[in-house]
């Protein structure tokens, strides 16, 4: 575990992309629409960026600045800069999230896997709406499919786990995450062809207040934390994989930025077609997969953007889930001394554990359900809106509370080389402003 043998990021892009790579996910494209849906529209989004700047942006700045500082994993961190207290229990939190949410998130990965393929035999060829959705269903409900696929899925995240974080994870991004850009542009253009584009705008970006309440505060907390991929320590993960001259600043400002991009262009898609072909806004986590095979039916050249959408979802899917599996790895490596190798194997092994039984409780009449929820169901929420939350906020806390200020300025100037104008600022919002609007929207 000597610093100087660690690997890490070898370029400010490397990095950025990295982060970014990180953050735009399934979470932008397939959670956000759906988590907007059910959430009432405008109101939600108006919030949930309200969340990002004040509570997110400098979340990600805390964990940044711990993982970075230590250069060391999720629990390492804690016990370099703080030894012998209580403080790496952060880390354990962190390492039970983080194995739920994988378990999850790898279940959705494996359908965009599933999609390139029906993509390719033209299997919604001629659908309707209403086709698409039983499609999807009997897709879903079907227990081998979807279990085939999330292997086929872990096996390429083993591959690029196992060559590490310069060769694998850097490489990937830099190339990949443009292409989703463009392609996402295009089908927003696209969106404004459809006959009812109106409406989805409108439900997109005209707020209706009456709709917010308690249940809204908290889905929006959830999603803001769960798309910077914040509270699980991928952040401080990652940010002990920064160079020493980065800006924690820009690189934070950047993530957030695309972040919130890609999620609002998933919205401009998913939303106008939505109005325009009857399926419903509340759709749930299906809505993302039953929606877009309908666009790329009404679309010209459908059928290769179709193939080219879910490649790219794939690979954005791919990135992120490399950087939830990268705090298992670097903690049981680092913290274990053993090999890199054997933990990703058994890593890898243990969430197709967890994830098959994920996927199996979606199936209609699984009994891997609690008071009618599935265990899939059960685990994006509870980790999302209530474990990330908590867990980044005792992050935030202790930086706040327990690290030197000095310390902390002086990792926020990357030891001098940036001017730190706002930390007063900063210092407010991580010391009163973050914990108090989380306690807030959870515990009263
Ligand atoms: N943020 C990613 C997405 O939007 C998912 C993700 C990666 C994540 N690492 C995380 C979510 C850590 C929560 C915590 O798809």
């Amino acid at each position: 575990m000597e610093n100087n043998s660690r690997d890490g990021f070898k370029s400010n892009l490397g990095t950025i992309l990295a982060l970014a790579g990180s953050a735009v996910g399934l979470g932008n494209i397939w959670r956000f629409p759906y988590i907007v849906g059910e959430n009432g529209g405008a109101a939600f989004i108006l919030l949930y960026v309200i969340i990002i700047v004040l509570i997110s942006i400098p979340t990600f700045m805390c964990e940044l600045s711990i993982g970075r500082s230590a250069r060391s994993n999720v629990s390492g961190a804690f016990k370099k800069l703080s030894p012998k207290t209580p403080w790496h229990h952060i880390g354990t939190l962190s390492i039970i999230s983080s194995i739920l949410i994988a378990s999850f998130y790898t279940v959705i990965a494996g359908w965009t896997l599933a999609f390139i393929y029906k993509s390719i035999v033209s299997e919604f060829d001629g659908m309707s709406g209403d086709q698409v959705v039983n499609t999807f269903n009997s897709f879903i409900n079907n227990p081998a499919e979807p279990l085939f696929w999330l292997g086929g899925f872990l096996v390429v995240t083993f591959i690029i786990v196992m060559l590490g974080v310069s060769k694998g994870i850097e490489k990937f991004n830099k190339i990949l995450m443009p292409m989703l850009f463009l392609i996402m542009i295009i089908m927003v253009i696209n969106s404004f062809s459809l006959d009812n584009y109106k409406a989805g705008f409108e439900f997109m970006f005209n707020p209706d207040f009456s709709k917010i309440n308690l249940e809204v505060f908290i889905n929006a907390l959830g999603q803001a934390f769960f798309s910077m991929s914040l509270g699980v320590g991928t952040i401080i993960t990652y940010g002990s994989y920064a160079r020493k001259q980065d800006n924690l600043l820009k690189l934070s400002l950047a993530t957030a930025g695309t972040d919130l991009f890609v999620a609002l262009m998933a919205g401009m898609i998913i939303f106008p077609a939505v109005f325009s072909f009857g399926i419903s806004a509340e759709a749930g986590s299906g809505l993302a997969f039953v929606t877009f095979p309908v666009i790329f039916q009404s679309m010209s050249g459908g059928y290769f953007f179709s193939i080219l959408f879910f490649g790219l979802l794939f690979i954005a899917a791919l990135t992120s889930l490399i950087s939830i599996i990268e705090v298992l790895v670097s903690y049981f490596t680092e913290e274990f001394k053993l090999k890199r190798k054997i933990v990703t194997i058994l890593t890898c092994v243990g969430i197709f554990i967890t994830s098959s039984i994920c996927s199996l409780s979606l199936v209609e009449d699984s009994s891997l359900k609690i008071n009618g929820m599935s265990l899939f169901d059960l685990f994006d929420h509870t980790t999302a809106s209530y474990l990330l939350p908590i867990t980044g906020m005792l992050g935030v806390i202790y930086v706040g509370w327990f690290l030197k200020r000095d310390f902390v300025r002086k990792e926020l100037s990357s030891n001098g080389i940036y001017s730190t104008w706002y930390f007063s600022a900063f210092m407010v919002l991580i010391k009163y402003i973050v914990p108090v609007i989380i306690s807030l929207i959870l515990f009263v």
